[in-house]
């Protein structure tokens, strides 16, 4: 198991206990975190599932790949820490990871 934390717009936290191979939204949707609405079901195609990653974790999230850029144009509070949380699949290397949800999620 890995654990992520959920920073929510009020600035509570969540802490989740995650499956590895799973995506983050997966995880999340399981574990009822609000905000992440995945409308899509993780096709990459909705951007309800969008996150705002800890800057000391973007190294190893990654970026976002040219069709996630794209759909992410259509989330709003955008940053360059955005990333849409079906895209981001959970692996140990992952474990601590912390993520914010953006504002009106
Ligand atoms: Fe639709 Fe992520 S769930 S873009």
């Amino acid at each position: 198991m890995t654990t992520v934390t959920f920073i929510t717009p009020d600035r509570g936290t969540l802490a989740v206990e995650a499956s590895d191979g799973l995506s983050l939204m997966e995880n999340a949707r399981r574990a009822n975190v609000r905000g992440i609405i995945a409308e899509c079901g993780g096709a990459c195609a909705c951007a309800t599932c969008h996150v705002h990653v800890a800057e000391d974790w973007l190294v190893r999230v990654g970026l976002p790949n040219d069709m996630e850029r794209e759909m992410l144009d259509f989330a709003e509070d955008v940053r360059p820490n955005s990333r849409l949380s079906c895209q981001i699949t959970m692996t140990a290397a992952l474990d601590g990871l912390v993520v914010s949800l953006p504002a009106g999620a």
